[in-house]
């Protein structure tokens, strides 16, 4: 059991130790992009507090702790060697997850790419970039972290920050975003050849977000932009990096995906590197209906999504985060059934990189933070794989080795800024002081309780 956070979301510290900006720091600064006007300079002070925050994982007695190395502070500029200064944090939180026996699993790309890279995921070159950051990041770290994650849900990066222009770098370019899709899987090839390479000692794989796909209705047409939207949100992600090759497509669309048909064949063999472990992020179902919608996403507004044949429709019944996203723990089942169904043969072990939900914590005045909702739905979601993968389940034969919680603490929800809370510790982003949850005593209580290793 462990928990998840990403360098971009907690750490703050965004100019320190010759740390330079991400485009994410550079996003977040342009009026309009984020809710509340925040930015990345301080978040929730991990830079400074990581002490703090290793002593609240060791207390509720986490065995993994899931973070990501921030690109700008390694490699200041997205060039040239690794900074010593920069590297000296890791070092010292290292050190102390080490000391507190929590196994760490690093995260390479957690999407606060170098602004120096002006066409981002667009240019090839990038690709190469990344390959080269990831060797330099395992000669430097290789014996001390035990699992290693080269890219974080590259769907979310083209779809959000490349399609539909609601995360950096703001882009809105609907289907001629996907060269993202293949640069990114590309990078990850090329990182993982480069930290075999560097000789790390821990295991490599790759996160992937997955979320069923429910057509509005029987008619065709939903079912074809259903089947559209699990291409583009779920198979073109994890076919090529766990069969080696692109999704087939239904031939109405086959025009969309052109660019896919003229792949090289190296370049797949490349992205089809054998990997020790997957890692897969669950949040929620996608109900799929034809037609162009108004622009809502479970992201935000987006002007561009106008312009697609297909929106996503609310699911009625189902209790929401405050995000709006639904609460459906059965459709956990449902993904890791279709991962069994799909790449059974060669899936390696499955480590659920993220789950978890936001809701409206506040402190009461006795200082305590009450979160039912986030109790229930780590409790009704880690029930639903655990049946999953048993014997009889729709996902038996996964080889489930872990579950990380989103997220250790209330963070910097990317262009939701602070309006999302999904710590298990609940964060003043004023003072700074951390509070855990009720949800923090809860799952505590449920580690202590576990049998003993034999
Ligand atoms: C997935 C992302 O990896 C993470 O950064 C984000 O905060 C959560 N989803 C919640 O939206």
């Amino acid at each position: 059991m462990g928990a998840a956070t990403a360098a971009a979301q907690i750490e703050g510290g965004s100019h320190e130790g010759g740390r330079t900006d991400s485009i994410w720091d550079a996003w977040s600064r342009v009026p309009g992009n984020i809710a509340d006007r925040s930015d990345t300079s301080v978040t929730a002070d991990h830079f400074h507090r990581y002490r703090e925050d290793v002593a609240l994982m060791r207390e509720l007695g986490l065995d993994a702790y899931r973070f990501s190395f921030s690109w700008t502070r390694l490699q200041p500029g997205g060039a040239g060697a690794i900074s010593a200064a920069g590297a000296e944090f890791y070092d010292r939180l290292l050190d102390e997850l080490l000391e507190a026996n929590i196994s760490p699993m690093a995260t390479l790309f957690h999407w606060d790419l170098p602004v120096e890279y002006t066409h981002g995921w667009l240019d090839r070159d990038t690709a190469q970039r990344f390959g080269e950051f990831a060797g330099l990041v395992g000669e430097r770290f290789g014996d001390r972290i035990d699992k290693w994650v080269t890219l974080n849900e590259p769907a979310t990066v083209t779809l959000n920050g490349y399609a539909l222009g609601l995360h950096a770098p703001g882009q809105s370019l609907l289907f001629d975003a996907l060269p993202t899709v293949h640069h990114q899987l590309l990078g990850h090839g090329l990182a993982t050849q480069a930290l075999r390479a560097a000789g790390v000692r821990g295991g490599i794989g790759i996160t992937n977000t997955h979320t069923p796909v429910i057509p509005a209705s029987d008619a065709p047409e939903d079912h074809l932009m259903a089947a559209l939207f699990d291409v583009v949100h779920n198979r073109v992600f994890a076919d090529p990096v766990l069969l080696g090759h692109y999704p087939q497509v239904p031939d109405e669309l086959a025009d969309l995906f052109g660019a896919f048909s003229a792949v090289d064949e190296a370049d797949l063999a490349t992205i089809h590197q054998p990997l020790d472990f997957y890692g897969l992020n669950y949040y929620m179902p996608s109900l799929i209906g034809a037609g162009a919608g108004d622009g809502e996403s479970p992201d935000g507004t987006s002007e561009a999504m106008t312009a697609l044949p297909f929106h996503l429709k609310e699911l009625d019944g189902y209790p929401q985060t405050a995000f709006g996203w639904p609460i459906a723990p059965e459709y956990f089942a449902t993904a890791m059934g279709e991962m069994r169904e799909r790449y059974g043969e060669v899936l390696p072990p499955v480590y659920i990189t993220e789950n978890g939900a936001s809701f409206t914590d506040e402190v009461a005045a006795d200082g305590s933070v009450d979160d039912p909702q986030r109790i229930a739905y780590v409790h009704d979601h880690l029930s639903a794989i655990l049946d999953a993968t048993s014997p009889g389940g729709v996902a038996e034969g996964i080889d489930l080795r872990g579950y990380f919680v989103w997220s250790l603490m209330d963070n910097w929800e990317w262009a939701a800024g602070f309006q999302q809370r999904f710590g298990l510790v609940h964060i003043d982003f004023d003072s700074l002081v951390r509070t855990p949850k009720a949800s923090y005593r809860w799952l505590q209580q449920v580690l202590a309780a576990r049998p003993a290793a034999p």
